[in-house]
């Protein structure tokens, strides 16, 4: 039996040094066009999964996988960001980066638990390609420890979870609670039959992990690896989450190259996971990957997701950084699927707010509504009963040269869409999310940022993520109305400027 005062520790101090040069190096020439002001990205550098995300003696943490040394994907580490309030976020030193040979090429993804003596212990992935090199004869990846006492600096532990078979080559991503008096630990795993499961592993000390089963496999025998798996109870049941790779897109569904969901069922601590509902994406936007859950303090389900730049080309790399989480949102049950709006406390960013509605357009009418929005936080309803236009929505991130992202409800495909064919940079192409007509009106809450745009359906029933990449000059928002047989109604329509999040010291 492993004992924690007994476990080698790894310094790692000399390579935090350097990881953070990296990253100062970079920020002397970021460019800040589509740098979002209103989204945890890292000062400068490549940005993926959140991890280790947890409320910790008074503050929130989020962790990120970082590249410190450039804005590609790349030398994994774990950057850092706190905030008391989940609005006003502070930069923090960069808090784990690879020092032993377990995780010699990446501090993989993982989260975070508080232990029973209230120290911060994190669980992750240590990283090693086989070939030394890349991922062409697969990867070495075994789970890690690393403790805290203030969230900051870490100590590492070394491996607490070997993989126990050679023939698996992806085997990562631990997400630990703790349910009675143990310990669990679920991750991804690739099969030596090339399959997606989900591991658990169970312990009494948080240090010697033993496996109980595979909680969940993928249905799809196409579906070779579940990344970044979740699992969590709400109301009266547990939702299972995961990345998934190799994933075939259907109609609307999964278009992305890799897709993040969940199902809904029911679980209990030995048992078996009974599955109740179908697989549902959790956002629709051609951006959304690794989301991770945690529980706030005051029990609320709280889920931040990378907005994954899957697909070239991305410009935002040639400025420095590259990455950004979506807004911090609440997940809560509705039905056979999980409702995810921004986090209430979102709105304090809010400011200066101006009322345009109620408004009615007729047929091809097109209105300015704001001449130069850099973020915007929308709100508007379109009675769907009394429109006949055929598409109804707004003109964002529309520059003097006619680009933007036009977001609107589609009557020909009666589903909210989000089209960036009218791109200057960056990936074209539209999504599109589901829509419950019945009663006659639709909601929406669109939060544009430099960079980026989220639109919330009906109160987060679907939601869509998007990076949108604006061309040079003023940043205009129009509402449009869209042939058809006569006019669009909007009886409702206000829009607020959003503040930064970073507190003052921070960029
Ligand atoms: C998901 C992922 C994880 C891995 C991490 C590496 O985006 O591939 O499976 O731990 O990113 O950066």
């Amino acid at each position: 039996m492993m004992n924690i005062d007994s476990m080698t520790t790894y310094d790692q101090s000399e390579q935090l040094a350097k990881a953070e040069a990296g990253v100062e190096a970079l920020f002397q020439n970021r460019k800040d066009r589509w740098y979002p002001s209103s989204h945890i990205a890292s000062k400068a550098g490549w940005i993926n999964d959140p991890n280790g995300l947890c409320y910790f003696k008074g503050r929130y943490h989020a962790y990120y996988q970082l590249n410190p040394f450039d804005s590609v994907w790349g030398a994994c580490h774990w950057g850092h960001v706190s905030s008391e309030d989940m609005v006003t976020w502070r930069r923090e030193p960069i808090a784990m980066a690879p020092s032993f040979e377990a995780e010699q090429d990446g501090v993989f993804s993982g989260s975070a638990v508080v232990s029973d003596d209230g120290k911060l212990v994190i669980y992750y992935t240590g990283h090693r390609w086989r070939n030394g090199v890349n991922e062409d004869e697969g990867n070495l990846q075994e789970q890690c420890m690393a403790v805290s006492d203030d969230g900051i600096h870490f100590s590492k532990l070394g491996v607490v979870v070997p993989c126990p078979d050679d023939r698996i080559l992806h085997f990562r991503d631990p997400k630990v609670w703790k349910q009675g008096d143990s310990w669990r630990m679920v991750f991804g795993v690739s099969t030596p039959e090339h399959r997606g499961e989900i591991w658990m592993y169970t312990s009494k000390d948080m240090v010697n992990w033993t496996f109980e089963k595979p909680i969940y496999q993928h249905p799809d025998p196409g579906v070779f690896m579940l990344e970044c798996p979740d699992m969590f109870p709400l109301d009266d049941k547990w939702v299972i989450c995961y990345s998934a790779m190799g994933l075939h897109p259907q109609g609307f569904e999964a278009r992305n190259h890799n897709n993040a969901g969940y199902v809904i069922g029911t679980w209990q601590p030995g048992g078996d996971f009974q599955q109740e509902t179908e697989f549902h994406l959790w956002d629709d936007g051609h951006n959304y990957y690794a989301p991770q859950t945690f529980q706030g303090p005051d029990g609320r389900r709280l889920v931040f997701g990378w907005m994954s730049p899957f697909t070239e080309p991305i410009p935002m790399q040639e400025d420095n950084w590259c990455g950004q989480f979506t807004v911090p949102r609440e997940v809560t049950l509705a039905g056979d699927h999980l409702r995810t709006q921004p986090i209430r406390e979102y709105s304090q960013l809010d400011q200066g707010q101006q009322d345009f509605g109620p408004i009615e357009l007729g047929v091809n009418e097109s209105r300015d509504l704001l001449a130069d929005a850099q973020t915007a936080d929308i709100e508007m309803e379109i009675d769907l009963a009394r429109s006949q236009a055929e598409r109804i929505g707004l003109e964002i991130h529309r520059t003097s040269n006619g680009d933007h992202t036009l977001v609107c409800y589609d009557d020909q495909l009666e589903r909210v869409v989000l089209d960036r064919h009218c791109n200057t940079y960056g990936d074209r192409g539209y999504r599109t999310a589901p829509l419950d007509k019945s009663d006659g009106k639709l909601k929406l809450r669109i939060i544009v940022d430099r960079g980026s745009i989220e639109v919330y359906v009906n109160d987060g029933l679907e939601v869509m993520s998007s990076y949108s990449f604006p061309a040079e000059g003023p940043r205009a928002i129009r509402l449009i109305a869209e042939s058809g047989e006569g006019k669009a109604l909007i009886p409702s329509l206000t829009i607020s400027q959003i503040g930064t999040i970073w507190q003052e010291s921070d960029r």
